[in-house]
């Protein structure tokens, strides 16, 4: 359980650790592995809230937050997300927004992620931090620690690194959320080629700066979130296979493009999660998991709570709220609770990949390896 306790002390150790000059010094050689985070609304900690978006891709408001912070923070679940049990587990701080104000340094890593993101520059074009532009926010960052330490250690640091992403959702579902003839003008497979392609030309972008160790959610069950159940009224509340097919594609081609990557370079090391199968398990039997409800969202209002209008601020303003949401797998229509958000953490962090859920290493072993 979250205890406000605990959110002060994460908050102490953050304000610390960016604030006073003396500890500086110590974090030149922090013990943990930095975290630098890419990616869209499963690991946003809050860039959202500093660029000129709208309510669609912000989640600063109540009761987003609500569970553990109990402020909104402009994370997408009730508390924290997948990134911030991963910090914890590695004993790093709570890791900030890159555009948040006052951010100083970046000894530990920071978080580039933004809520609609995707691999295409076009994906919700102009309302989001495409990953092209996280990629350059990125290089900044680079530059900085190469700047502030010796060569050398600024090497050691991006080499030690994890770099976390989750990209592609946004890419997939928004021809269907907006009314975007994209998908009339390429095949399934070409569309996924351009996602896959632009997506490695980030890898190896970092990989070239020093980056050697990459982890990776692959793509949930899209076709079955709440939103897209019932975006087509004939299909009845049944999944959207479109949209799921699309998914299917893509993390085929996300684990031949890792697997390519790491037989290319030399010391290229990874750590793929395999989030559909761990969501399809929760959303199917919750209640082997501790959950009630594992398909109808805890926030929202309609079928499903399917309409993406949790907090009133969005296009529908009713909406409702449920009482517990560790009750839940998904949060809001599009996005998961803490509780189910925790789960997969533990999942990343110390699973096996026999059965195959994450590997070849898992993040605890990622973040350990040099
Ligand atoms: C924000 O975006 C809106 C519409 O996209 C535009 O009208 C407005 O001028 C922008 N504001 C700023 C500060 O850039
Ligand atoms: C990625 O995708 C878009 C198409 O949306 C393209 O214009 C862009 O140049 C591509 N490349 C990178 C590196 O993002
Ligand atoms: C898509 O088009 C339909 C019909 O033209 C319109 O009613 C709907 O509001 C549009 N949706 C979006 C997200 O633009
Ligand atoms: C749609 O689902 C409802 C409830 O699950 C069921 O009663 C109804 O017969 C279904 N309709 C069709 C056309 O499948
Ligand atoms: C998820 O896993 C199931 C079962 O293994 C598979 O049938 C489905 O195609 C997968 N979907 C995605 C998006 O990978």
């Amino acid at each position: 359980m979250a205890r406000p306790s605990s959110v002060f002390f994460l908050q102490l150790v953050f304000i610390l650790t960016t604030c006073t000059a003396k500890s500086v010094q110590q974090l030149e050689k922090p013990k943990a592995a930095a975290l630098f985070i890419f990616g869209d609304s499963f690991l946003d900690a809050g860039n959202n809230n500093y660029i000129n978006t709208t309510t669609l891709d912000r989640a600063n408001f109540w009761p987003y937050g609500e569970t553990f912070f109990e402020f909104p923070t402009g994370r997408f679940s009730d508390g924290r997300l997948i990134s911030d049990f991963i910090e914890q587990y590695a004993g790093l701080p709570l890791i900030p927004p890159f555009l948040q104000p006052g951010i100083h340094q970046y000894y530990h890593g920071v978080n580039f992620a933004s809520a609609g993101a995707g691999a295409l520059v076009e994906t919700f074009k102009g309302y989001v931090i495409n990953l092209k532009t996280q990629l350059s926010y990125y290089k900044k960052v680079e530059s900085w620690l190469r700047e502030k330490l010796s060569n050398d250690e600024g090497k050691l640091i991006l080499s030690r690194a994890v770099y976390l992403f989750s990209i592609g959702s946004n890419d997939y579902t928004s021809p269907f959320l907006t009314n975007s003839t994209v998908l009339n003008s390429f095949s399934k497979s070409q569309y996924i080629g351009m996602v896959i392609g632009n997506l490695t030309r980030v890898l190896k972008e970092i990989y070239k700066s020093g980056g050697r160790k990459f982890a990776f959610i692959n793509l949930p069950p899209l076709g079955c979130f709440p939103t897209i159940r019932i975006l087509k009224p004939e299909t009845n509340g049944s999944c959207l296979e479109e949209v799921s097919s699309l998914a299917k594609l893509h993390n085929k081609a996300l684990s031949k493009l890792l697997y390519n990557l790491e037989k290319q370079s030399k010391e290229f090391k990874y750590s793929l999660f395999d989030f559909n199968s761990s969501l399809r398990k929760r959303m199917k039997h919750p209640h082997k998991y501790g959950f009630k409800e594992g398909k109808a969202a805890c926030c929202g209002t309609g079928e499903f709570t399917g309409v993406f209008s949790c907090g009133g601020k969005r296009i529908v303003k009713e909406f409702e709220l449920c009482e517990n949401p560790n009750q839940y797998v998904f949060w809001d229509s599009l996005h998961l609770t803490e509780m189910a958000y925790k789960q997969l953490a533990e999942a990343m962090w110390s699973g096996t990949s026999n059965p195959q859920l994450v590997g070849p290493y898992n993040l605890k072993e990622l973040f350990r390896i040099s």
